[in-house]
């Protein structure tokens, strides 16, 4: 079962690679902002919670996310198909907490991509998506807080799937299709261990 996270600082693609990923090989598309921005778009009671800190650029608590993950998705379920997590762990105690939970079971996660984007690009599609997304953290001071938030919180996730062997970092700089090739040639190369 083919099951992988892909991570990167904000408006690296994960959510764009992720959507040809699940076409290419039926995966299921597990992303925590996603699931979050579903919460505040039905203003349920956790939704405002993680508004507040979305908003401000922060990431929202461990156990939230966490819980969150655990009720809205069957990752712990028997399935048909293999998943991407995409922007989950975003600090080393939810990597923690996920090997915890996945280990030795059919939902084992088999690596990690790092997509890797320079700054300068990184703030050019955010600013452009922020145009028409709506999304209260496209904006100029708050992207410059995620991105400092990833280098602080995030980017250590990365030292631990090194750890572990299961790190692998791709170019993010280029066309969105150049992008995916080489992201295909990564997940290809594991299969064929
Ligand atoms: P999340 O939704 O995960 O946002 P993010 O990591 O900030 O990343 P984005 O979704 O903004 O970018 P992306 O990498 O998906 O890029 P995309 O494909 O959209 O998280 C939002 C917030 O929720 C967090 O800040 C945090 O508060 C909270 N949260 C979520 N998960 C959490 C967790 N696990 N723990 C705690 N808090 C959590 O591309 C970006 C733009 O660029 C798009 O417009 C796209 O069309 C364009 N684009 C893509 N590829 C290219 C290319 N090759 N060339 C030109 N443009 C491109
Ligand atoms: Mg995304």
């Amino acid at each position: 079962m083919l099951n992988i996270m892909l991570c990167g600082a904000p408006g690296c693609g994960k959510g764009t690679q992720s959507a040809l990923l699940v076409e290419k090989y039926n995966l299921k598309h597990l992303s925590t902002g996603e699931l979050l921005r579903a919460e505040i778009e039905s203003k349920s009671e956790v939704g405002i919670l993680a508004d507040s800190y979305i908003s401000k650029g922060n990431l929202v608590p461990d156990e939230m996310i966490i819980e969150i993950l655990l009720k809205s998705t069957d990752l712990l379920a028997n399935k048909s198909c293999g998943f991407i997590l995409d922007g989950f762990p975003r600090t080393v105690e939810q990597a923690m907490a996920l090997e915890n939970i996945s280990k030795g079971s059919p939902n084992d996660i088999n690596f990690l991509i790092d997509i890797q984007v320079e700054t300068k690009e990184l703030i050019t599609r955010l600013l452009k998506r922020g145009e028409t997304s709506g999304r209260s953290d496209d904006n100029l001071d708050t992207i410059k807080k995620r991105l400092q938030i990833y280098e602080t919180k995030t980017a250590p996730v990365n030292d631990y799937y090194k750890g572990l062997g299961k790190y692998h970092a791709i170019n993010g700089m280029g066309e969105v299709d150049e992008i995916f090739s080489r992201i295909s040639e990564v997940i290809n190369t594991e299969f064929k261990k």
